[in-house]
This record gives structure tokens, C-alpha cells and sequence, in this order.
């Protein structure tokens, strides 16, 4: 059986990868107050939603308070129950980012459809790409931005979503800036997700990684490409996954 290792900071993205199995989200969610009561676990949110859009989700669904919520897929983090971005990382982000020129050279791109306002961020411009065109146009894309001197970071996720962040302005680069803040050790670390935009998360550090057993095709073909013994691919869908996978991993019984 072994000892349970202790686990200090928790992250999830919210859609598809804690959300979408009501059932196995309630004992999920009574799992982790429980470590949280017990180890003073973190907990931290990690969405591509707006923090808007993410209140809304909050609204419809037992979700617990987080100690930290990253959205807009990386380039915003709210620390505690703040509702202003950390100044820190807004500054980091904004070094070397051109956001009008970058709108101005995608929309020579007939494809790439703009995604509503409320999805356009400061850090993010986001598009609908359709999944038969991508290989053409991203690297296209890459190209001009290039061109311009511009070294941007585009992610597809889940055949339809294609955001541009700044260089360093993902989900995993936030999860390393709050691990670094709160002075917390990978190993103690866990990180799950479903899709594109949870690759980051996976790809700089040694957190443990939990993707969920629906996980979208380019995830998990990340995932076979990069085999390590601290990722897991969990059965299960979703919370469940999640919880299959914290067993895996033996921060629970
Ligand atoms: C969320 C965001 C959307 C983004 C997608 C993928 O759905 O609302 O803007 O493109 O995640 O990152
Ligand atoms: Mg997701």
C-alpha cells in the first residue's frame, strides 16, 4: 500500500476536466475540502473562460472557492477572491506583446472567426478554426507573425478554439509563477485537463498530471508522444478521473 504523499497545490481546468459528471463531482469536491482542512491544500482553477464567463460557471455548478483562478487561458491570474488581475504577471505578459498588430495580421485569414467580445482579453485574441484547415493556417499564421517580429504562442484546442497568447502567458507558465509565489514543490503538485489549452500545463514542469479519460484527440496525442511515469491517463471522465487519478498517485486512499 505505501504512504500517502501530501498534496500541497491542486489545479484543474473546469470544462470537461472537473465539470461535466455531477455525481463524481460532489465526491470530488468533498475530497478535496477535506485535504484542504487537513494539509492546507491549495486549490486553483485553470480556464480558458474569461473570469466573467468562469462567475457564470460558478453560478450553475458546486464549485469550490478557489485560492487562485487562472483564466483566459493562462494571461490572467486572481489571486484569493480578487477581482483585479495580478499586477505582476499583467507586466510580465505585456513585455514584447502587440496586440493590434497581431488582430490586424490574423484577420487576413478568412478562416479564423472571431469568438464573441467577451472572449477578447487583453493577452488573448481567440478564434472558431475549423479542424479540416488548421494544419494550412497555423502555420501560416506563425509565419507572418514571425515576419513581424512577433513570437506569439497560438493553441488549438478541442477541433474548434485557436487562441494567441503572448509567449509565456499559458496555463503552465501560471502555474510555475504560483508555484514559485507559494513556494511549493512539483512533486506536491498536481495538474489536470482535457484539451489543447491544458498541453502547457503538462509540458514545462514535474507536477503530477491527471488528463481524463475524455480528454480530446490532440491531448492525449501530446500525451503518447511524451511518455513520462508523474502523467496518468485516467479511465474515467472528468471528477472521476480526476479522483482515479489522485489514487494512482497516492495522495488519496
Ligand atoms: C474557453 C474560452 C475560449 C477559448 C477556449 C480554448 O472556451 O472561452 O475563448 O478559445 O477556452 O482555450
Ligand atoms: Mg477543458
Amino acid at each position: 500500500m505505501g504512504l500517502l504523499t501530501r498534496l500541497s497545490l491542486f489545479i484543474t481546468d473546469l470544462d470537461h476536466t472537473l465539470v461535466g459528471n455531477d455525481k463524481s463531482l460532489d465526491l470530488l469536491n468533498q475530497t478535496l475540502e477535506f485535504q484542504r482542512q487537513t494539509n492546507g491544500t491549495k486549490l486553483v482553477y485553470a480556464t480558458g473562460r474569461s473570469r466573467s464567463s468562469y462567475l457564470e460557471l460558478a453560478a450553475s455548478q458546486p464549485l469550490l472557492p478557489p485560492d487562485a483562478l487562472i483564466a483566459a487561458v493562462g494571461t490572467e491570474i486572481y489571486l484569493g477572491g480578487s477581482t483585479e488581475p495580478d499586477a505582476e504577471w499583467a507586466d510580465k505578459l505585456s513585455v514584447n506583446w502587440h496586440r493590434a498588430e497581431i488582430v490586424a495580421i490574423s484577420n487576413r485569414f478568412a478562416d479564423l472567426e472571431p469568438q464573441p467580445p467577451a472572449e477578447q482579453r487583453p493577452f488573448k485574441i481567440s478564434y472558431y478554426l475549423s479542424a479540416s484547415v488548421v494544419g494550412a493556417v497555423v502555420p501560416h499564421l506563425q509565419e507572418l507573425l514571425v515576419e513581424q517580429g512577433i513570437d506569439a504562442e497560438i493553441i488549438y484546442s478541442g477541433s474548434r478554439d485557436l487562441d494567441i497568447l503572448p509567449r509565456g502567458g499559458d496555463k503552465g507558465k501560471a502555474v510555475q509563477f504560483l508555484r514559485d509565489r507559494w513556494q511549493i514543490d512539483p512533486m506536491h503538485t498536481v495538474v489536470c485537463g482535457d484539451s489543447g489549452n491544458d498541453i502547457s500545463l503538462f509540458k514545462y514542469g514535474t507536477e503530477r498530471g491527471i488528463i481524463v479519460g475524455n480528454a480530446q484527440s490532440e491531448l492525449r496525442l501530446w500525451y503518447e508522444l511524451h511518455p513520462v511515469d508523474y502523467h496518468y491517463l485516467a479511465v474515467a471522465e472528468c471528477a472521476g478521473g480526476i479522483l482515479e487519478g489522485l489514487q494512482y498517485f497516492r495522495f488519496v486512499e
